[in-house]
């Protein structure tokens, strides 16, 4: 079995997903650097010199190369919901985490950074909100669990995670 964390950029998909490969003896994988990795750019170089739809095809490619993985906690980008297909052949391969925060502690946390393309252009948290009233629903919807990190910790977030599997089991 596979963990599949999902939800918006800045909600801590890599940290509590480190920390849980960490505790359950499982291996992390980010789906985000197999992608830089295998095209030997910046996520931001991908989406401005090719384009946000190309990149969403390199997302596909990369999910359908998961197919075949065990016991890896598996960290998604932000946008990896919205094409279906992703979705159901995660869902093939492990249960769907998803983690939230409110936009204003997504602003906190993303604020000085400047490798999220999708929230480069106008007003940092306009954007935020925005892309959020769009993905909320369909977030919740291939959610198998929810977990609010805006006021715990990482190490917290994992113990809710660890609670979950062990009663599914
Ligand atoms: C995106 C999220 C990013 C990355 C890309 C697009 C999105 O990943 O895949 O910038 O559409 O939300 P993180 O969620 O890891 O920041």
């Amino acid at each position: 079995m596979n963990i599949i964390l999902i939800g918006f950029m800045g909600v801590g998909k890599s940290e509590v997903g480190k920390s849980l490969a960490a505790r359950q003896g499982m291996n992390f994988i980010d789906a985000d650097e197999i992608i830089e990795k295998t095209e030997g750019r910046k996520i931001s170089q991908i989406f401005e010199k090719n384009g946000e739809p190309y990149f969403r095809n390199l997302e596909t490619e990369v999910i359908k190369t998961l197919e075949d993985y065990d016991n890896f906690v598996i960290s998604t980008g932000g946008g990896v919901v919205l094409r279906e297909e992703n979705v159901k052949m995660l869902k093939e391969i492990g249960p769907l985490v998803l983690l939230t925060s409110s936009p204003e502690v997504i602003y906190q946390r993303l604020k000085e950074l400047k490798d999220r393309p999708l929230l480069e252009q106008g007003d940092k948290m306009e954007s935020i909100k925005e892309i959020l009233d769009v993905r909320n629903p369909i977030y919740e919807k291939a959610a198998d669990l929810k977990i609010d990190t805006s006021n715990i910790t990482p190490l917290a977030a994992v113990e809710e995670i660890v609670k979950w599997i062990k009663r599914s089991k």
